[in-house]
């Protein structure tokens, strides 16, 4: 298949969509943007910078003043996220940053400035872009859309264990907790909530390997 097309990977936090993504962008030598980190990176401005989600003018403010890029990191396969030409790629992924995020991503500006961001980095296809809208609003036209699901149990389990490796010292139910109440303020929130679109295909990676899942959906891509 020569035509670069457009795939949108949505669903629940820790669900594995940056994973599936990035083996996908390497197998297909697409572009992989993981929207989440820009959400994050706006969340990291606000928190060092002393502006509540509640204080709405202090964050149209500071949304002008601040810069998301991306910079290849060769040796993760994928891309770090700068905040104002600062790599914050761990920082964001600290659970400070998981505990606030779904607050500042649940403000209408905030999203129009990431999703104009998004749709411009993705206008040429060739990309995997995982996130909560990005099939149903930064790409409602995207040839391929998937939903990721899996259970809370192996969600809570894979990001434990992430946090753990990264020398992180949390409780398992204060990550099973995190989980569950992101996915309550995102799918619940008024601006683009999260919901699979109805073209979107189903994958639930409760019990399959990054191996099946890859196959999976790479099948999906040569049917498009
Ligand atoms: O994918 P993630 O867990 O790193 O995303 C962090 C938060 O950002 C998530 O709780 C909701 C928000 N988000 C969003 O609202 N829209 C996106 N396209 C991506 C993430």
């Amino acid at each position: 298949m020569t035509k670069k097309i457009t795939i949108a990977i949505d669903g629940y936090s820790s669900c594995g969509k940056s994973t599936i993504a990035k083996g996908l962008a390497k197998a297909l030598e697409y572009t992989f943007v993981d929207t989440g980190a820009m959400y994050r990176a706006v969340t990291l401005h606000m928190v060092e910078h002393g502006i509540e989600s509640t204080d709405l003018q202090a964050v149209k403010n500071a949304l002008k003043q601040l810069k998301i890029t991306f910079a290849y990191n060769a040796g993760r396969g994928a891309s770090d996220v700068l905040l104002n030409g600062k790599n914050v790629e761990n920082e964001i992924r600290e659970m400070r940053i998981s505990k606030q995020v779904s607050n500042y991503a649940a403000i209408k500006e905030v999203r129009e400035a990431m999703v104009a961001q998004q749709q411009e980095m993705g206008k040429n296809g060739g990309v995997v872009m995982d996130g909560r809208d990005i099939g149903t609003v930064v790409f409602p036209h995207a040839e391929l859309k998937i939903f990721m699901t899996a259970s809370p149990e192996v969600r809570t389990e894979r990001r434990y264990k992430e946090l753990l490796d990264k020398g992180d010292t949390i409780s398992k139910e204060e990550v099973r907790e995190n989980l569950a109440e992101r996915d309550h303020i995102d799918s619940t929130r008024e601006e683009s909530p999260l919901r699979k679109a109805d073209d979107a295909r189903i994958l639930d990676n409760s019990n399959l390997t990054m191996e099946e899942q890859l196959a999976l959906v790479l099948g999906w891509v040569r049917e498009v």
